[in-house]
């Protein structure tokens, strides 16, 4: 089955260059198990979980038999004012999922508006408790946390802020970013496989030393980080630093913050970053895997602690009173839990995140002995079942090299993402080994034409 004519006139595609697709367009059209069909006929190895979501491989019965069965049941119902079965029964999977006294679980639809949800709760529930005036946030440098004002504000990629300017929330600073191999002592950080990277310094002294009593730490409200930050080109914290974070944080009655669109369901093995690193923040963000990429779905896990502040401030209030102003007409469709539901239920009888950890340090073997030492690559980090490539940019051409590399593995027939100077490798857990070692070779190959 091959389509060849189509009307591309239309369509404006997200972070995409539109120019050259409409050139030499990658266009899919069917997809089952590790690989998609595209319009011109041939197979394409997802290296990538279809960006991250895919974590049980594509054309999953269970899912697609749950989400049908759904809608020939309970189709949407309002959100607001009334809910449905499968919103509570998502809500409660997720939440036994989830560490700690992580317990409440915020629905929305995607990350992007997770990260504002989350920023919103903190605003929110620090003003329930009598300290509205707490309203800094404090991201990373290079974080990713979606495209809303929010997420983008206290994100910290460049180009996506660049043109926003004045638009951005006002009161946001950021810490330091986690990689600098240049640094005389950590050159051996470009190469980690499934390691905690060690810094001889603290990396966290600054924000006990600058950012916190630049803002006064009783003015901020919260600090959102992703445990792993995986759109920058998954760069890997340092030992230790997330519990720290937490220590500061607790220290000074912040509120801290996971976005886990990327490490949350399985990526590193475990149910969440918060687990493998054995910290458990306040809100943890999600999306991607947990419907498979299939419905959008996304929420915010909040502590008891403070849904209980939300309600305790309201104690006063009339019955009819709305505690919390904010939510999407799609919060908890019914269709997108059904999905998550079932997707849930698969991770589990597949045990699907043990074999992601196990098939990650396949991939992490394989992409040390198979790119290290080819040209121009100077690091490779590989933690969970991801890793990255990194490459020296071309003079002149930041991105150009793995954008290069990324269209060559395409026509080779394998899809990896290319991240900044990076090229990223993420697959469904599904994955074999075999489909790993070809994923390599296509990579190396493409690596050593461009060199
Ligand atoms: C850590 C993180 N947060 C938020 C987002 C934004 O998610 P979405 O594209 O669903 O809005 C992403 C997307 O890649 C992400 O990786």
């Amino acid at each position: 089955m091959a389509y060849q004519n189509f009307n591309m006139d239309h369509q404006w595609l997200p972070f995409t260059p539109n120019r050259s697709f409409i050139k030499d367009p990658r266009i899919f059209v069917a997809a089952d198990g590790m690989h998609f069909t595209t319009h011109d006929g041939r197979q394409v190895l997802d290296g990538i979980s279809s960006l991250w979501c895919v974590a049980a491989g594509h054309n999953q019965r269970p899912i697609n038999e749950a989400i049908k069965k759904q809608l020939d049941t309970l189709d949407y119902a309002t959100a607001f004012q009334a809910s449905n079965d499968q919103a509570f029964k998502a809500a409660e999977m997720i939440a036994n999922m989830a560490p700690g006294d992580l317990n409440k679980v915020l629905f929305c639809n995607s990350g992007s508006e997770a990260a504002d949800t989350s920023l919103k709760v903190a605003l929110a529930y620090h003003r329930a408790r009598g300290e509205g005036h707490r309203n800094v946030f404090i991201g990373r440098e290079r974080g990713y946390h979606g495209v809303g004002f929010g997420g983008m504000s206290v994100g910290g990629i460049p180009s996506n802020r660049k043109v926003y300017g004045a638009a951005m929330l006002p009161r946001v600073d950021h810490l330091r970013f986690i990689h600098d191999p240049l640094h005389p002592e950590h050159t051996h950080h470009a190469y980690i496989n499934g390691v905690q990277p060690e810094w001889t310094e603290d990396l966290l002294l600054e924000l006990e030393n600058r950012i916190l009593p630049l803002h006064d730490p009783s003015n901020v409200a919260a600090v959102i980080v992703e445990p792993v930050a995986g759109s920058a080109g998954w760069y890997l914290p340092p030992k230790g630093y997330l519990k720290r974070l937490r220590e500061i944080c607790d220290k000074h009655g912040i509120l801290l913050i996971f976005d886990e669109v990327i490490t949350g369901f399985g990526r590193l093995g475990v149910n969440f970053g918060a687990d493998y690193y054995g910290v458990v923040p306040d809100m943890l963000n999600f999306a991607k895997c947990v419907t498979n990429g299939v419905i959008p779905l996304g929420g915010v896990i909040c502590t008891v602690r403070i849904y209980d502040a939300m309600m305790q401030a309201h104690a006063g209030s009339p019955e009819h009173a709305v505690e919390f102003f904010h939510g999407y007409t799609y919060s908890g469709h019914p269709v997108a839990c059904a999905a998550a539901i079932a997707t849930l239920e698969l991770f589990k009888q597949e045990n699907l995140f043990a074999r992601a950890g196990e098939m990650g340090r396949v991939l992490g073997d394989a992409l040390h002995s198979g790119c290290k030492g080819l040209p121009n690559v100077i690091g490779i980090r590989a933690l969970g079942l991801a890793g990255a490539v990194e490459l020296a940019p071309l003079p002149g051409a930041p991105g150009k090299r793995a954008y290069d590399i990324f269209m060559d593995c395409f026509h080779q027939g394998v899809l990896v993402r290319p991240a900044a100077e990076n090229i990223v490798v993420c697959p469904p857990y599904i994955v074999e080994k075999a489909h790993i070692e070809r994923i390599v070779n296509v990579v190396a190959d493409a690596i050593r034409k461009h060199a």
